[in-house]
C-alpha cells in the first residue's frame, strides 16, 4: 500500500497517482453532446448513489441489465481519472460521467447549455465525517491521525475537492447557465421517488410508475449494499483497504453529532454562516 500526497494544480489539490494535471487541464475544452450527463459532487455527497440511479434509469429499472463483473464506475466513470478523458471522447452516447472537480475545470460547453449536469450537495458536517472515514480506508489518501486532525484539514481545504464552500457556491452560482438539476443528499434520503422522477425527466426518459419504483428499490442503501458493483466492495485492495471501512458506511443524516465536539460544531456553524450568507441554500442537519 502506498500513500500519495495531494498535488496542487491551479490551487486545487489533485491526488497524485490517479489524477494527471495535464489531463485534467484539457477537460475544459472537451466537446459535449446534448445527451451527455455529468453528475458533479463534492466528495462523499452521494456520487455512487447517483451512479446507480443513472444506470437504473437507463435500464428502465431492470437491475439484471446493468449487472456486470466490474464496478458501476466502469459504466459511469470519473472524468478526471487518468485515461478517462481520452475514453470519453470516443465513447458512444449516452455518456454518463461523474466528477468531483471544481467548476473552473469542467467543460466550458456545459455553460452554453450543452449536455446536462446533476449537482448533488450534502450537508457539509456529514460530508466531513464521511470523508474522515474514507481517508481511513482509501489507500490513495493520507490516513489522518484522528478526527481532530482531519477536521483541521477539511477546514483548511487541504483535501481533494478543495473547499466545500467554494465547490458548492461556484457550481450553484452557475446553475442558471446550464441544464442543471441541483439536488441534495438529504432530499434523496427523505424522498427518493421524487428525486428519481426529476432525474428521469432531465434525461428525457419516460418510465412507467412501476419502472420508477424499480429504480428506487434497487438504489436504497440496504439494497445497494448487497450489489457488489454498486457498493464498491470489489474495488482492488490496492486502492481500498476493505478491512478499514466501506463505501456504504451508514447512509444517514446527522452522523456528525457522533463525531463533532461542541466547539467544532460552533466553529463550523460560524464558517458556514460567513461563507453561505448570500446563498439561499438550506440543508437538513439532523
Ligand atoms: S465518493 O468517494 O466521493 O464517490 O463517495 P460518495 O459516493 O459521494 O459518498 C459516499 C456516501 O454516500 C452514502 N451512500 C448512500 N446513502 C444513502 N443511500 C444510498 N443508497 C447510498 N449510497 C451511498 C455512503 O454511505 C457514504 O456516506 P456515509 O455517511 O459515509 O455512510
Amino acid at each position: 500500500t502506498q500513500t500519495h500526497d495531494l498535488v496542487l494544480h491551479r490551487g486545487f489539490g489533485l491526488i497524485s497517482g490517479i489524477h494527471d494535471p495535464e489531463d485534467v487541464e484539457q477537460i475544459y475544452d472537451l466537446e459535449v453532446r446534448d445527451s451527455d450527463v455529468f453528475v458533479v459532487t463534492y466528495p462523499k455527497s452521494g456520487t455512487i448513489w447517483m451512479q446507480q440511479i443513472l444506470l437504473l434509469i437507463e435500464a428502465k429499472g431492470d437491475l439484471t441489465a446493468i449487472s456486470q463483473e466490474g464496478n458501476n464506475s466502469d459504466l459511469v466513470p470519473w472524468i478526471e481519472l487518468k485515461g478517462n478523458r481520452e475514453a470519453f471522447i470516443v465513447a458512444p452516447s449516452p455518456r454518463l460521467r461523474v466528477s468531483h472537480l471544481q467548476y473552473k475545470f469542467m467543460p466550458a460547453a456545459l455553460s452554453r447549455r450543452k449536455g446536462k449536469v446533476i449537482y448533488v450537495a450534502r450537508n457539509p458536517k456529514d460530508v466531513l465525517v464521511s470523508y474522515f472515514h474514507f481517508h481511513n480506508f482509501a489507500n490513495m489518501l493520507e490516513t489522518p491521525k484522528d478526527f481532530d486532525d482531519f477536521f483541521e484539514k477539511f477546514m483548511a481545504a487541504r483535501v481533494f475537492g478543495g473547499s466545500w464552500f467554494e465547490h458548492v457556491k461556484t457550481w450553484y452560482s452557475h446553475s442558471d447557465d446550464m441544464n442543471m438539476l441541483f439536488i441534495t443528499y438529504e432530499e434523496m434520503i427523505q424522498d427518493l421517488p421524487s428525486v428519481v422522477k426529476r432525474i428521469s425527466g432531465l434525461l428525457g426518459k419516460d418510465l412507467t410508475e412501476e419502472q420508477l419504483a424499480d429504480v428506487v428499490k434497487h438504489s436504497t442503501f440496504k439494497n445497494m449494499k448487497k450489489i457488489p458493483q454498486a457498493s464498491y466492495e470489489q474495488v482492488s485492495d490496492d486502492l481500498l483497504n476493505h478491512s478499514q471501512g466501506r463505501f456504504m458506511r451508514k447512509g444517514t443524516i446527522g452522523d456528525w453529532k457522533n463525531h463533532f465536539t461542541v466547539a467544532q460544531s460552533e466553529r463550523f456553524d460560524e464558517a458556514f454562516h460567513r461563507e453561505m450568507q448570500d446563498f439561499p441554500l438550506s440543508f437538513i442537519w439532523d
